[in-house]
């Protein structure tokens, strides 16, 4: 090694030692000022106890019998006591929520809601026909019609309300 590299070398080394040591000096510098102001901050904060207290919580509740056990109710969105949240009241609800998956846009091999020239020889087969289609299922030409479209919480009741709402669509 020439004597300039020699020399080039220590002031290089003697640069980056110096930059290494104010680097630390300012991550050393950030932390103080850190401790004075953002940590006690952050845990004055009500949000912040809010959730270390719900993961200190337990994880799970159990509702005991003979005992008021109200608080642990599912709820609704609404923030309302539902027992099934969402589920559908109205033929029409159903229509939207179910049947409209395939009768909505015609998917396989559905017959297409407000689709008169579709629906017009199914209608001709009498309501009867169509509504012991739509509760057990039904295998056609078309396609596989399951039972209540898959939704068998839904009642007897609900089921014909969705296809009278999908018959006077297509009328
Ligand atoms: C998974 C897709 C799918 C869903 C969901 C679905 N259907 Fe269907 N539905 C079909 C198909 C496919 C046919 C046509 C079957 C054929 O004629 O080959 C059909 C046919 C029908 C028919 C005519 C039956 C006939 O005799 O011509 C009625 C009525 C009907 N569906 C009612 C409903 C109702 C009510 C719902 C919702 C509760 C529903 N469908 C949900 C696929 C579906």
């Amino acid at each position: 090694m020439s004597k300039q590299d020699t020399h080039f070398f220590n002031v290089f080394s003697l640069v980056i030692g110096l930059l290494i040591v104010v680097a630390i000096a300012i991550f050393a510098f950030a932390r103080v000022v850190a401790t004075q102001t953002q940590d006690k901050q952050i845990v004055a904060e009500a949000a912040y106890s809010k959730n270390v207290a719900a993961r200190l919580a337990m994880p799970a509740q159990e509702a005991v019998a003979g005992q008021d056990n109200t608080a642990l109710a599912i709820k609704a969105e609404g923030g309302t006591t539902a027992a099934v949240a969402g589920a559908p009241t109205t033929g029409t609800e159903l229509f939207n929520q179910t049947c409209s998956a395939c009768h909505g846009q015609g998917i396989a091999g559905a017959p297409k809601a407000g689709d008169k020239a579709a629906w017009a020889p199914r209608i001709a087969q009498g309501k009867a026909t169509l509504y012991q289609h739509a509760l057990n299922g039904f295998q056609g030409k078309a396609g596989l019609m399951p039972p209540k479209g898959g939704r068998l919480d839904a009642s007897d009741d609900l089921v014909k309300a969705a296809v009278d709402h999908m018959v006077q669509l297509a009328q």
